[in-house]
């Protein structure tokens, strides 16, 4: 039983202090590795780790074809300027190969377990002479896997998988009693910038969680797009976090006065404190209808938009 730290508990700076007395204690004069998505937690452990362990630690940015727009280079640019190097690797294609055909939600996640651990990380992890990994499983990845509602791809002993001998490291998981509210807190108090520590929440199979259906490099390209549009009218307005869906459905539309059966895309916002339950954010219908416009214009083959109106539970936060 992980004993959880609430936020109001929480002393991040003496928090800091023990993690990083840990994380030394465990590495000693060894090396440790991690993989950096950039998203709150991975970037909070990044910054406990390179307090800690300094040069011994390597920290890595897999791009694996499932970021963002211009990801890689804006997380790498941001750490940069913090004094820790990034590697950025890529993977695009094992990751791409990895995910053919497989339409299944939880066979998705699986393949990308299998592609980011056995193949991608775990090569280069066995390449290196580290024997241990921080990760930034924090405890709602936890509860929610052994809920059995989603298994998030970084929780190994709640499945009964020893990393050590599946994998050949150990992992370090510094932040498994906190939330989404207490790693921000310490994100802030280890001088991240606010653009990391206050970002919305990210899944670690990133777009592949918001593609319905088999993942191809045309439909990331089509919700990277969508993406791009949702998040920069819906930063700044305080939602917990959101984010544009590609359906496998089609629907029919009009385009040019022609008939088009074309994507349809569904746009989340939500209202929340750490994801365990979380509301629709009742947006402005201009501004509904602005998003609509812009994705239509900007993400080629769009037809249809639609808003989640439904909370959690019974609806997740991410689609698959
Ligand atoms: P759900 O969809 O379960 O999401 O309501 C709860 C929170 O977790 C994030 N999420 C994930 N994070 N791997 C992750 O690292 C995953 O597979 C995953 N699925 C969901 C989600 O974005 C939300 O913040």
């Amino acid at each position: 039983m992980i004993s959880e730290i609430k936020l109001h508990d929480l002393n991040e700076g003496r928090f800091i202090e023990e993690k990083v007395k840990e994380i030394s204690d465990a590495v000693g004069d060894g090396i440790a590795i991690n993989a950096l998505s950039g998203g709150v937690d991975s970037s909070v452990v990044t910054m406990l780790g390179h307090r800690a362990l300094g040069r011994k630690l390597r920290t890595v940015f897999i791009q694996n074809g499932l970021m963002r727009e211009g990801e890689a280079e804006m997380v790498s640019g941001i750490f940069r300027k913090l004094g820790v190097e990034i590697e950025i690797i890529d993977a695009r294609k094992e990751f791409l190969d990895a995910l053919k055909g497989i339409t299944d939600p939880e066979m998705k996640r699986e393949a990308i377990t299998q592609a980011f651990y056995k193949k991608v990380f775990g090569r280069i992890v066995r390449e290196s002479s580290a024997k241990y990994l921080l990760q930034g499983t924090i405890l709602t990845d936890v509860d929610e896997t052994v809920a059995g509602i989603k298994r998030q791809h970084n929780v190994f002993a709640q499945l009964g998988i020893d990393p050590q001998e599946t994998f050949g490291y150990r992992i370090l998981e510094p932040l498994i009693q906190l939330r989404k509210d207490g790693v921000r807190a310490v994100g802030q108090a280890l001088g991240l910038p606010q653009a990391i520590f206050a970002r919305i929440p990210f899944p670690g199979p990133a777009l592949a969680a918001r593609i319905i259906g088999e993942v191809t490099e045309e439909k990331l390209t089509v919700v990277r797009k969508a993406t791009s549009v949702v998040e920069g009218l819906l930063s700044g307005r305080g939602a917990f976090q959101y984010m544009a869906i590609l359906h496998e459905d089609r629907v029919t539309g009009m385009r040019d006065g022609k008939r088009d059966f074309g994507r349809q895309i569904e746009i989340r916002c939500w209202d929340s404190i750490d994801a365990r339950t979380a509301t629709p954010t009742k947006l402005p219908f201009e501004l509904l209808e602005k998003l609509a416009v812009d994705i239509i214009s900007e993400v080629p083959g769009v037809v249809s938009v639609t808003y989640n109106i439904t909370s959690k539970p019974p609806s997740t936060i991410e689609a698959v």
